[in-house]
């Protein structure tokens, strides 16, 4: 990606919200229930997103990430709540929910015999961008990922982080107000990961909503403006990352804290804008405060 991202993003194609972040909800999910046969993947997930905020979801192996951005992303549907974004419903409007928001799966098949450039200009068609707005969107993402010299590359001539990069470029090709990023940090070398973190900040002041998972917490946690921590299913806690990381000594430490694999009392119940379970203390904001 390129140095200067955030003047980059800024006077590319991408859609520029003047003035300080609409109100209002750009996503919202209520009780999101998703099982796989006897296995609860979501057990009533509850949270919000406003426009402008960088949403980062935490979380063990299975605990239900990627799941919970297929529901959002509307390709999985909840077995019981209810999810909207960007206006649209999930369960009933998925191919709405598909046009308005940009998902980076956490694994991809690219068409390898593609170059770089046909490959966003095939995703800017099937989002029906007239031609001269998906040429501009094209060279502006390849630009923005740091893969204008490699347009017309083929796909299996990329490393694996050039595909994931483009990846991320194809979330953004229709210029989406919601980003739903499973993991786009994974197999990213220190510098594009750096870069991902700038990009990401950049959304979130352009006014998109940004959900992203990661494993690296230090990361997530640098460029989170809200944060969730999602244990065997449940939220156990969420809410602004300041409030909630500032009394401990990083989302690390609050992660492992609230995520025993072996807890005698036995899991942490589901919390929205709070940390679960006794001795927490909320403020105004909603976040809690050790
Ligand atoms: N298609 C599926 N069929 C059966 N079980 C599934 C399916 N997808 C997910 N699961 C189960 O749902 C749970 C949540 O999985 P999910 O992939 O959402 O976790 P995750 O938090 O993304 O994990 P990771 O950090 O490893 O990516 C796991 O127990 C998993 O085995
Ligand atoms: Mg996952």
């Amino acid at each position: 990606m390129s140095a200067s991202l955030g003047t980059v993003a800024a006077q590319s194609g991408l859609t520029q919200v003047d003035g300080e972040p609409a109100p209002g909800v750009a996503l919202r999910a209520e009780g999101l229930v998703k099982r796989f046969g006897a296995a609860v993947a979501l057990a009533g997930v509850s949270f919000e997103v406003a426009p402008g905020e960088v949403f980062g979801l935490a979380g063990a192996n299975g605990a239900g990430k990627t799941t919970l951005l297929k529901v959002l992303a509307g390709l999985c549907r909840p077995d019981e709540g209810w999810a909207e974004v960007a206006g649209a419903d999930v369960a009933t409007e998925p191919v709405r929910v598909r046009q308005l928001v940009g998902y980076m799966p956490d694994r991809f098949g690219v068409y390898e015999s593609m170059t770089a450039g046909e490959y966003l200009s095939f995703y800017a068609s099937c989002y029906r961008l007239p031609r001269q707005h998906a040429e501009r969107a094209v060279t502006d993402l390849l630009a923005l990922m740091g893969l204008a010299a490699k347009r017309d590359e083929q796909l299996n001539a990329l490393s694996q982080g050039m595909k994931q990069r483009l990846c991320l470029a194809r979330a953004l090709v229709h210029d989406p107000e919601v980003l739903l990023l499973d993991e786009p940090a994974a197999g990213l070398d220190p510098r594009a990961r750096a870069e991902l973190r700038e990009l990401v900040a950049a959304l979130g002041e352009m006014g998109k909503a940004v959900v992203i998972s990661s494993q690296i917490l230090a990361e997530l946690a640098e460029v989170s403006t809200s944060i969730g921590i999602l244990h065997e299913g449940v939220m156990v806690a969420s809410g602004n990352a300041e409030q909630l990381l500032a009394g401990s000594e990083g989302l690390e430490e609050l992660f492992l804290s609230l995520t025993e694999r072996e807890d005698p009392e036995g899991p942490a119940g589901p919390t929205t804008g709070g940390l679960a379970g006794e001795g927490t203390g909320e403020d105004e904001e909603g976040a809690a405060t050790k």
